[in-house]
């Protein structure tokens, strides 16, 4: 499994994702499923894809999923919350590998859904299951990202470091009579665009991968955008930006001999100047967004 997400963050940001579980929830609707349609949400976090169908469509049957336990409690604290305890009663909520759906027969869904869930996962593994446990004509839905500027802005800064820093240490390497390679930049952890038709492309074609496993070729695709909304203002945003940057900077200090604390205050100083220079537009008075994500939705079907 990739690295997992931390439940107690991602509760408190995944909220942005709203027009996202909306655009699933519509999708469904519109494939006219039985109302007592059989659905397995794989990689439902704290549970708000289950919760925001279920709001729409009450009487489908929702096994909701995820590779770890404390999602799977958040997503029933959430679901309780929201939809009460007699809908909640009814979500079969489990503990789950979308790579491994060995707990369901054949042809047991009428549709599938993984919103950001595929960038986690092996992909082909995970699409043959998800054949295997659709009904014959059963759908299934994804939804990647394309473009995330919290994402490609942070890592732009990162490279620009190391390009400023490492061309000084080389120039003084080289005066030493030392190897001078310049290297590459360490890379954030967390891929979010690996799906997407971008440089970050580290995982393959989502349509490609499908028809792979088996899916129509004739499939549906609906293209998403939207702000992504923190409810912070412009420091906030660049504070919050550490949850990607800690797994770079400790490698890159070693690799340029500075210390951790140092680069995370100039990254955090680059990224300050850069979001107000360039993006003035993204603030809103009240809050500063992190820009405007771009997500795609794949709808496969059997
Ligand atoms: C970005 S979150 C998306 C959560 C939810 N679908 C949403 O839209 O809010 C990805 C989720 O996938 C889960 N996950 C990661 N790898 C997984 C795997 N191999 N099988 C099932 N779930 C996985 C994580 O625990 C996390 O909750």
């Amino acid at each position: 499994m990739a690295d997992a997400i931390d439940p107690a963050l991602y509760a408190k940001i995944f909220e942005i994702n709203k027009p996202c579980w909306q655009t699933v929830s519509d999708s469904l609707k519109k494939l006219n499923l039985p109302s007592d349609a059989k659905i397995l949400d794989l990689g439902a976090g704290p549970a708000e894809p289950t919760a925001t169908i279920l709001a729409a469509t009450p009487t489908y049957k929702i096994t909701c999923t995820d590779s770890q336990e404390a999602m799977i409690e958040k997503g029933k604290m959430r679901c309780t919350k929201k939809l009460g305890e007699e809908v909640t009663a009814e979500v079969n909520f489990v503990v789950a590998l979308a790579e491994d759906l060995s707990a369901y027969a054949d042809d047991t869904f009428d549709a599938v859904i993984g919103t950001y869930l595929l960038m986690f996962v092996d992909c082909p593994k995970c699409l043959a299951e998800v054949k295997r446990v659709l009904k014959p004509s059963g759908y299934a839905l994804f939804t990647i990202w394309l473009q995330m500027p919290f994402f490609y802005m942070n890592q732009a800064i990162v490279n620009d470091m190391w390009s400023d820093f490492r061309v000084k240490q080389t120039a003084d390497e080289s005066a030493s009579g030392g190897s001078a390679a310049l290297g590459v930049p360490p890379k954030i952890v967390v891929q979010p665009m690996s799906l997407s038709s971008t440089q970050y492309n580290t995982k393959g074609d989502v349509g490609v991968m499908a028809r792979e496993a088996g899916f129509k070729s004739a499939f549906g695709i609906t293209d998403m955008a939207y702000d992504w909304h923190m409810n912070l203002d412009l420091d906030g945003l660049v504070g919050v930006s550490r949850i990607l940057t800690n797994g770079v900077m400790p490698k890159m200090a070693e690799q340029l001999g500075m210390e951790v604390e140092a680069l995370h205050l100039e990254h955090a100083a680059r990224l300050k100047k850069e979001i107000s220079e360039k993006h003035a537009d993204w603030d809103r008075g009240s809050e500063w967004v992190w820009g405007r994500g771009e997500a795609r939705l794949y709808t496969l079907q059997k």
